[in-house]
């Protein structure tokens, strides 16, 4: 039978929504977890014609396709030994600590390379296989990185663009890896490269011409086989009508006012929200918090901080030595700190809806965004978008992409524990007046620059990019 083919189609690690079976072999759908999936979701929404090839979240056969929301899902299976291998391997345990400053360590094996070179050749044949003549593919992230390459081989009538969520390392760390030469020839298959921040797409550039000696001009590399390649910032954002009108739903409002009141009604009630990773900064924050616990500055009741800890990555040792740390300090704390009736922290690991996270964000006074390192986070941009009553204050790390956007945000470095105390005082005890006037500059920002803006700019971006592909009119 031959498959249909659509003139739009993404490629990601994973689909928008994972499959879980159950112990009695039931299965049921869940919104997959993280930045992109939040994103891209909203931009496939009712598209027609539109695509989405990427893994459902299980090892083993990979389910039919089928349709949701409107969208074509194809997924693409991989099997235990490569879910260990290119997933929490390579992808997880190599690329991500070298992409973000090598704050753990990066492993090194050639078995989960080979694995990363299979997977991306399978996605780039899964693709292949349901576009139209002619179509657009965008392909994202650090999963797939060799995807542009073996997709133009296979298919050179495509318009191939590439996406990195993530940031993209200074040459001196991406030089680490044993595979830089094939990571960047992989990159180079597409037409066009998009990047969180104009230092990332920089970063890209310097690494083509330092490491594989091609010139560039501007923007614009010339690949080995004489094919022009533009590198360029584009930051990724939410969809900011979708969810301003969640966060003024009556249910959201009043389930908002009943998370404070189950807290107790603290005066100042603290947030964060991340997947649980080393690359959040969590571990920086619990340390502000507990310090300024420890000062006297706050004490429970009158202070809560409810930490939503997403799951993530669970099997990589690194993120089970963080979860170990985590909570052996959130244990710490409330053993010291908490009352009857009142914890000073709210340890919560587990995923929410997003209306719950709606109301979490409408409840919290503060919102604590403490990356290390982050491509973007685009939980400080939901933050503010749910503040349309221009309550709350956002403390953000200077190492986000948002940061670069978010200037009116109480802005810190968190390696600087007393920096952020100080902040988190400051946005505290500032006049509402003043949080006021923020909030509304920080609204104004992701309202003017939401996804849906940064899918067109970069839809534009790849359809203008210099090359034509094969056999196309110009
Ligand atoms: C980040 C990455 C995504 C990834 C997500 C969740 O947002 O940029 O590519 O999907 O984290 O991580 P996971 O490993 O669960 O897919």
């Amino acid at each position: 039978m031959r498959e249909e083919t659509y003139s739009f189609v993404i490629a990601a690690n994973r689909l928008p929504v994972d499959r879980h079976v159950g112990p009695d072999g039931e299965q049921e759908w869940r919104r997959s977890p993280g930045g992109l999936v939040t994103a891209m979701d909203s931009v496939m929404r009712g598209r027609e014609g539109a695509a989405w090839v990427g893994w459902a979240g299980e090892p083993g056969e990979a389910p039919e396709p089928f349709e949701d929301s409107g969208m074509h899902l194809h997924p693409v299976a991989l099997s235990e030994q490569e879910v260990t291998d290119y997933y929490e391997g390579f992808s997880n345990d190599t690329l991500w600590p070298i992409y973000h400053d090598v704050i753990v360590p990066a492993t090194f094996h050639r078995r989960w390379w080979e694995a990363y070179l299979r997977v991306n050749k399978r996605f780039a044949e899964a693709v292949a296989k349901v576009s139209d003549q002619g179509a657009t593919v965008w392909v994202h992230d650090y999963q797939l990185q060799l995807v542009p390459r073996f997709l133009r081989e296979l298919r050179p009538d495509l318009r191939i663009g590439w996406f990195n969520h993530i940031p993209f390392p200074p040459v001196e760390l991406f030089a680490q890896l044993p595979w830089r030469g094939q990571l960047i020839d992989g990159l180079l298959g597409a037409d066009y490269l998009g990047f969180q921040r104009s230092a990332d797409a920089g970063n890209f550039l310097r690494a083509a011409r330092q490491l594989r000696g091609l010139s560039t001009k501007g923007e614009v590399v010339r690949a080995d086989d004489d094919r022009r390649v533009r590198a360029s910032a584009l930051p990724i954002s939410i969809d900011f009508a979708a969810l301003d009108e969640m966060a003024r739903r009556p249910d959201v409002i009043e389930r908002a006012k009943e998370i404070r009141s189950q807290l107790g009604d603290p005066e100042v009630l603290m947030l964060g929200v991340d997947r649980l990773d080393y690359t959040k900064g969590i571990r920086h924050r619990l340390k502000a918090y507990q310090e300024l616990l420890a000062e006297g500055h706050y004490s429970p009741p009158e202070v809560s901080l409810v930490q939503v800890a997403v799951p993530s990555r669970e099997r990589v040792d690194a993120y089970r030595r963080l979860k170990d740390q985590i909570e052996g300090t959130v244990g710490q704390i409330n053993g010291e700190y908490s009352t009857v009736g009142a914890a000073a922290v709210h340890y919560l690991h587990q995923s929410f809806d997003r209306a719950e996270m709606a109301a979490m964000y409408l409840a919290a006074d503060i919102c604590l965004v403490t990356p290390l390192r982050d491509g973007m986070n685009l939980v400080a941009k939901e933050y503010v978008t749910c503040r349309h009553d221009l309550g709350g204050a956002l403390v953000l790390s200077e190492f986000t992409g948002a940061a670069h956007e978010l200037n009116a945000a109480y802005l810190h470095n968190p390696h600087d524990i007393q920096g952020l105390k100080n902040t988190i005082v400051r946005a505290v005890e500032a006049q509402p007046t003043e949080k006021r006037r923020r909030m509304r500059s920080l609204r104004r920002r992701v309202r003017e620059h939401d996804v849906q803006r940064w899918a067109e700019r970069f839809l534009q971006a790849l359809e203008s990019a210099p090359e034509r592909p094969t056999g196309t009119p110009s």
